[in-house]
């Protein structure tokens, strides 16, 4: 007999920790331990969570999640449907401000500093941690206009008619910038011919990468992705599947995905959230889906539930 195991009159082996009990019924009891949170990697975190709660009214949708997210990699986020995954994500650039009934407690530190400080600018933090949703959002204006949007509107590009009266106009800046975000999107190539076409005229994946060179237009740091290719065919898919892959070489990239393949395939860690709003697992993305820590965490990745 080891030290850490006890042996109990049916033969079973527990210890005093024993976080897994199978219930009559089959559902498990397991409560969720700490070492199954714990990833360490080399450099300081880009994002650290520490102690995360958040409620919608009395509907206590995440509990006490801690997690540090290293810098230019992938990091998935999967779960279960109402698990969390998307309040977690919003958390992360403040979009759970926009939600009244929302309360938040808990630190995230962005880079060190943390974004819900007294006074944080939630612009330059959402410049700086950009967003891409479920369904593709471009705005009903030209493929150019969309990507310029943002380079525009904080300055960082002087077009219109007083640039123009004063000299200052910034066209050639402004075409070098909007072809270099699509290149970067993997998009150049198929709209290069009709940058001044409405983007509602493109295709969803092709309206879904727009996005991603909208969100890179602005050059920030983090890009927060919420199924960003559930609405999308196989092979519009695989085109974004690739595109993080190579974004991560310079971006971290944090992405809520439903799809398990598509997490095994693109992410270098992964967290597990389960029902409850509960961060249940956080390791290597080999790690969590071949030898997972957690009994419930196997259930849900084999397809036994969830
Ligand atoms: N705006 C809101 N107001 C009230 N409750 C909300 C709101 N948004 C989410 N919730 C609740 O919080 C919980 C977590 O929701 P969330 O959308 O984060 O889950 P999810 O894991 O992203 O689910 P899905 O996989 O279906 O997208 C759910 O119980 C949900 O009903
Ligand atoms: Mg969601």
């Amino acid at each position: 007999m080891t030290e850490a195991s006890v042996t109990t009159t049916d033969g079973t082996e527990s210890d005093d920790t024993a976080s897994s009990i199978e219930t009559t019924t089959g559902e498990s009891t397991e409560r969720t331990k700490a070492e199954w949170r714990e990833y360490s990697f080399a450099g300081e975190p880009v994002l650290s969570v520490e102690d995360l709660n958040v409620w919608y009214g009395d509907d206590h949708a995440l509990q006490d999640i801690s997690i540090d997210i290293p810098e230019e990699s992938v990091t998935a986020l999967i779960g279960p449907s109402g698990c969390g995954k998307s309040t977690f994500l919003r958390c992360l650039n403040r979009m759970n401000d926009r939600i009244d009934v929302a309360r938040i407690e808990g630190t995230v530190e962005f880079n060190g500093e943390d974004i819900y400080a007294e006074g944080a600018n939630l612009v330059e933090l959402r410049k700086r941690i950009g967003m891409v949703f479920q369904h593709p959002n471009p705005f009903p204006k030209s493929i150019r206009e969309n990507v310029a949007y943002g380079p525009r509107k904080h300055g960082d590009i002087q077009r219109g008619l007083v640039p123009k009266l004063l000299g200052r106009d910034e066209k050639n800046k402004e075409d070098e910038l909007v072809e270099q975000c699509l290149r970067d999107a993997a998009l150049w190539d198929e709209v290069e011919a009709r940058l001044d076409d409405n983007a509602l005229g493109i295709s969803g994946g092709q309206q879904q990468r727009l996005c991603i060179a909208r969100c890179l237009a602005v050059d920030p740091e983090v890009i927060l992705m919420d199924e960003p290719a559930s609405a999308l065919d196989p092979i519009a898919t695989a085109k974004i599947e690739d595109l993080i892959e190579d974004l991560a070489e310079e971006y971290t990239v944090v992405i809520v995905t439903h799809n398990m393949q598509q997490a095994a395939r693109i992410s270098d860690q992964t967290a597990v959230f389960l029902t409850g709003g509960e961060l249940v697992e956080y390791g290597d993305t080999d790690q969590v889906f071949e030898n997972p820590r957690s009994q419930r965490v196997e259930d849900y990745i084999t397809g036994k539930f969830g």
